[in-house]
């Protein structure tokens, strides 16, 4: 039997870049790694998930309402929210290779490439990327580009609770691009230097931030379950005092184990009343929320729900990642994305069995009625065995395969990609038979 190996980050990014899921950015330049383009797999992976928050976050819930703002803002935003003064890491450089590194990524203080023990000062470095608006580039027009999406919800609390008549508690969302100067970017898209957030800010009354901290903490972690990530590969880490961000009382990750260890997906964050105060204290602009019905005047507290897109998505492609003996020959491995069908970024494949006697055209017409409700993938290269194989690798729940029977009786074969099992339907059987797959292989994992 052929031997399974350990799965490995490098494992994971040469299946990406083979199949189509991230290339590295400005890869015919040399490549910035820093920054990563996502595919058509990536792209439309990162979308299923980005789709599926929204689903849950905004369009199942009456009181929290969708956001899209501006990159840049204005910079006084940044040095309210206290980004300016405090969003920084401690930097070190090796005074041997002059390399630099965040001081928490070294081991026993040592450089982690050469070695050497002699290390400059620990100095702070600003993680937000700076510029200028318009063409004059003085200190009056430097603006900032959005380390986190969170600013923007704030600064609108008051435009959307009142163009939607909201009332306390409710919650803002939003997805976009956020951009960090980290000085140890790495991991592949772990840590990069653009990378996309999907946040939710709740708005609540101070005596009730606790049960709602809870809530969410519960809601999120049931939202990993529900894109099919094995739950014993989720962790819970409490912030201690001298990890917590400047704005948070009280923070958890929640974490994954991935291939280089067990690092963060999202963060839930108890931020207080600290940012709408500080855009109260710098706008000069009352943030203030009146009860409607006591007239009672205060500054609502604010429970963050902050996860990346990028992290889940690996964390999506690792824990789906199986290399494992064929059935049929043993001695050879296939690799297989087990994902969440919810998530796969094509659902469907369709083949002609062979390049002839009508086959591609009945298999085209199949895939062109399919695209209406399905991401279809039509492939008629190679043996009809290496197509299954390259769908597993892209993590396609099912393949219809157009064959002799089919020019007889108009049948095909669905094959499910996990068990690799094959049923024969007729073809205007497919699309409810995919449906009906789908909603068992949810109902089976109870998600
Ligand atoms: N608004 C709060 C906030 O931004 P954070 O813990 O700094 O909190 C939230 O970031 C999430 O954003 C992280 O849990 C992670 O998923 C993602 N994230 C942060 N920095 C990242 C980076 N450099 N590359 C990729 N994702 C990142």
């Amino acid at each position: 039997m052929a031997e399974v190996k350990k799965v490995t980050l490098n494992t994971i990014v040469s299946l990406c870049k083979r199949r189509g899921f991230v290339f590295q950015s400005s890869e015919i330049y040399g490549g910035i790694n820093s920054c990563w383009d996502m595919g058509p797999l990536g792209a439309e992976l990162k979308r299923n998930l980005k789709d599926w928050w929204w689903f849950n976050m905004v369009k199942l819930r009456p009181e929290i309402e969708g956001l899209d703002s501006a990159i840049l803002m204005s910079s006084r935003i940044w040095e309210a929210s206290g980004h300016v003064e405090c969003f920084q890491d401690p930097l070190v450089e090796c005074l041997s290779c002059h390399r630099r590194f965040r001081v928490d990524d070294l081991a026993n203080d040592k450089c982690p490439v050469c070695g050497n023990t002699e290390l400059s000062e620990p100095r702070f470095f600003n993680l937000m990327f700076k510029t200028f608006i318009g063409p004059v580039e003085n200190n009056e027009n430097v603006i900032y580009l959005r380390p986190e999406t969170a600013q923007g919800i704030y600064v609108n609390y008051q435009n959307v609770m009142v163009t939607m008549r909201q009332k306390i508690p409710f919650g803002i969302a939003q997805i976009g691009k956020a951009f960090r100067n980290e000085i140890s970017p790495g991991n592949f898209i772990f840590r990069s230097r653009e990378f996309e957030q999907m946040e939710m800010q709740y708005f609540i009354r101070p005596e009730n931030a606790d049960k709602w901290f809870e809530y969410w903490r519960e809601q999120r972690w049931n939202w990993y379950k529900s894109i099919g990530i094995d739950e014993n590969k989720l962790h819970w880490h409490k912030h201690s005092e001298d990890e917590l961000a400047h704005y948070a009382k009280i923070a958890f990750d929640i974490e994954f184990d991935f291939p280089f260890g067990q690092k963060e997906l999202e963060g839930i964050h108890n931020r207080g009343d600290y940012d709408l105060s500080r855009h109260i204290e710098f706008s000069g602009k009352n943030l203030e929320y009146t009860d409607r019905i006591t007239n009672e005047k205060f500054i609502p507290y604010i429970i963050e729900t902050s996860a990346g897109v990028d992290r889940p998505m690996l964390a999506v492609i690792c824990d789906a990642y199986f290399e494992e003996p064929e059935i049929a020959n043993p001695d050879k491995i296939r690799t297989v994305l087990k994902m969440h069908p919810r998530l796969s970024p094509i659902k469907v494949g369709v083949f002609p069995l062979v390049k002839k006697e009508g086959m591609p055209e009945i298999a085209k017409e199949i895939a062109q009625d399919l695209r209406k409700e399905f991401m279809v993938f039509y492939d008629e290269k190679d043996s009809i065995g290496r197509r299954y194989r390259r769908q597993d690798e892209a993590g396609t729940p099912f393949c219809v395969t157009v064959d002799g029977q089919t020019l007889k009786d108009r049948t095909v074969t669905i094959r499910e990609r996990d068990t690799m099992v094959q049923v024969r339907v007729k073809i205007e059987e497919i699309s409810g038979m995919i449906s009906k797959y789908i909603e068992s292989w949810i109902r089976d994992k109870g998600i």
